[in-house]
């Protein structure tokens, strides 16, 4: 893959004990060093009130689009809980964009972590070669996975859908203020509906405002771990 992070990961041990990536080029972690899985899951999934939504799925199909891809995380813990609570004929289609792609070996190593995930993880990986720009249908075509290797916002003003969940992932604004800009939201705003929710790890003051002019309600709460608050809210469209 082009643009890889080859040679720009380091392994470090969590807190776990369990070994974790970490991006050179950023000088970040790519999740929690407490606990990449629970942070998944209580900033993501629990901060788009996913498992409910699926639960009450009315149409027979639900778009997640997402920024910074890393090890597949988040895509992956998102696929299992849509594969145990959305009902079977509906479809989920996960976007994801990844400016610098991990090699299979790097993710390989990433999700060894996670051995609750292996029943997706497996297929994923047999499939992680292939992936790029491709939209690919995984675990019985229930999931569809488009992983798009571009910067998130030129890759999201390219797409023509509508987002149900961001997730806004992508190393922290300090370390990364590229990805962070007015016109990664204005094009979240072009993709977002009445229905559209969103969250993120951080709170940092230039996401909230970022958001809040791009027609966002904005809410802070707690954050996972070290993170005293994090940020997630729902489209509105500007007031
Ligand atoms: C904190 S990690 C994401 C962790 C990930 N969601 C997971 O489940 O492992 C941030 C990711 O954003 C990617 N990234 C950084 N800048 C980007 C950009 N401008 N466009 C797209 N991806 C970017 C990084 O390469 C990295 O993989």
């Amino acid at each position: 893959m082009q643009n890889s992070t080859h040679g720009n990961i380091e392994w470090r041990t969590s807190q776990q004990g369990l070994l974790q990536p970490y991006s050179t080029i950023f000088d970040d972690v790519y999740y929690s060093s407490d606990n990449g899985l629970l942070e998944t899951d209580y900033v993501f999934l629990q901060g788009n009130h996913l498992t409910q939504r699926w639960q009450q799925l009315s149409s027979n199909h639900f778009t997640i689009i997402e920024t910074g891809f890393g090890t597949g995380l988040n895509f992956l813990y998102a696929a299992q809980l849509w594969l145990n609570h959305a009902p079977k004929n509906a479809h989920l289609h996960f976007i994801s964009t990844e400016k610098y792609p991990l090699t299979l070996q790097e993710i390989s190593t990433a999700l060894q972590a996670w051995p609750t995930l292996n029943d997706v993880s497996q297929p994923f990986l047999d499939q992680y070669n292939a992936l790029s720009h491709i939209p690919t249908q995984l675990f019985d075509n229930r999931v569809q996975l488009t992983l798009l290797l571009d910067d998130a916002t030129a890759s999201i003003t390219n797409l023509e859908t509508t987002a149900d969940a961001w997730f806004l992932d992508g190393f922290s604004p300090a370390k990364n203020p590229k990805m962070w800009q007015p016109a990664l939201f204005a094009q979240m705003a072009r993709l977002s509906t009445s229905n559209t929710t969103f969250s993120t790890f951080t709170s940092a003051g230039m996401v909230k405002r970022g958001l809040q002019e791009a027609g966002f309600l904005v809410n802070k709460q707690a954050g996972y771990g070290k993170k005293r608050e994090m940020l997630t809210g729902s489209f509105t469209g500007v007031l």
